[in-house]
């Protein structure tokens, strides 16, 4: 990012929808988002990067950012802050659980409050988040991955969200209540990298405790997240009480970059009306970037698989979202 202005002036790289899916309806009595009023944007004081987790170069080069996670930082203001738990504790009535990741949580959220949608795509804070990630960004192009609400499971056995990483490339995770007050359920992230949770968890085990950070989270404070590549979890409570969090997704606006999303897990989570157009118009977007960057930089080539190849790759996020809906639904893979 050349300077500060910049990711001001990209547009949404796909436009939030005008028209509703079927079964969704406004609320009609909330006050309208206001950037001035709702936010209170603070930096983080600390960043953790992907090779302080231990990433290589290899695994870091085609990712969206080199940043992994930040420090807690203040995003909404007291009065957004409560607005934020109004509306999540409003969007409750829509929970479902995610396979067997999440008990209960709510998405789409975003086709029913406009204060929430208004957050969720506001420029301010894309901008902040650009900052921090170092990168131009836009909100993630599919609505589902907006404003995702998890609320506390119930029985304190069960953790909030198992150890996982995210189904996309970046987000952060906002405590909606008071999670630094909370009987347990803290956000807790893993300080070693998806390789290693992968083969702990092939060994029947979970992330060690000495190797596991647990930021302190107050209403309207976030962590900023490397969701693709960072391990985390919602930790179990050790009381029954309220604890609901709300996660943000947003993704590189550079289509060359790697997809880091796992949008297959989704057809056992979502509202197919809303996925499958969602999905399509994502892999569209990716694909019209990449194949603009084809128009504009082919040269000559009598190379033929050289050719074949790029221009396979331009549409491979097509491609590859064709033979995922087609496959069904599947499994959502987490760390337990
Ligand atoms: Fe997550």
């Amino acid at each position: 990012m050349s300077d500060t202005t910049l990711s001001r002036n990209t547009p949404a790289a796909v436009p939030f929808p005008e028209a509703l899916p079927t079964g969704y309806e406004w609320f009609d009595d909330e006050p309208t988002f206001d950037p001035e009023r709702h936010l209170a944007l603070q930096e983080p004081a600390e960043i953790t990067t992907l090779k302080d987790l231990g990433y290589s170069d290899a695994d870091i080069a085609d990712k969206a950012t080199p940043i992994a996670v930040s420090s807690p930082f203040r995003v909404l203001s007291d009065e957004g802050a409560e607005t934020m738990l109004a509306v999540a504790r409003r969007l409750k009535q829509y929970h479902r659980p995610a396979g067997d990741r999440i008990e209960r949580m709510t998405r789409g959220g975003c086709y029913r409050s406009r204060w929430l949608r208004d957050l969720c795509i506001s420029p301010e804070v894309n901008d902040h988040l650009a900052k921090i990630y170092g990168i131009d960004i836009a909100p993630h192009p599919m609505p589902v991955h907006l404003g995702h609400l998890n609320y506390e499971p119930t029985t304190i056995r069960t953790a909030v969200d198992k150890w996982h990483h995210d189904t996309l490339p970046l987000d952060y995770v906002m405590a909606v209540t008071d999670l630094a007050n909370t009987p347990g359920g803290g956000f807790e992230v893993f300080t070693g990298t998806k390789y290693e949770a992968a083969e702990l968890a092939a060994a029947g085990q979970r992330p060690p405790i000495d190797r596991v950070v647990a930021p302190a989270l107050g209403p309207g404070y976030v962590v900023a997240l490397h969701g693709d590549m960072v391990v985390h979890r919602g930790a179990p409570m050790t009381e029954q009480a309220e604890r609901i969090t709300m996660v943000n997704g947003y993704v590189s606006i550079d289509p060359n970059k790697d997809e880091q999303s796992r949008t297959k897990d989704l057809i056992v989570v979502d509202d197919h009306e809303t996925l499958w157009t969602e999905w399509a118009k994502f892999a569209a977007w990716r694909a019209r970037g990449r194949l603009t960057h084809l128009i504009d930089q082919l040269d000559f080539n009598s190379d033929m698989e050289s050719v074949a190849a790029q221009l396979e790759a331009a549409v491979a996020d097509v491609n590859q979202a064709v033979t995922e809906m087609r496959a069904g639904q599947q499994e959502i893979s987490h760390y337990e």
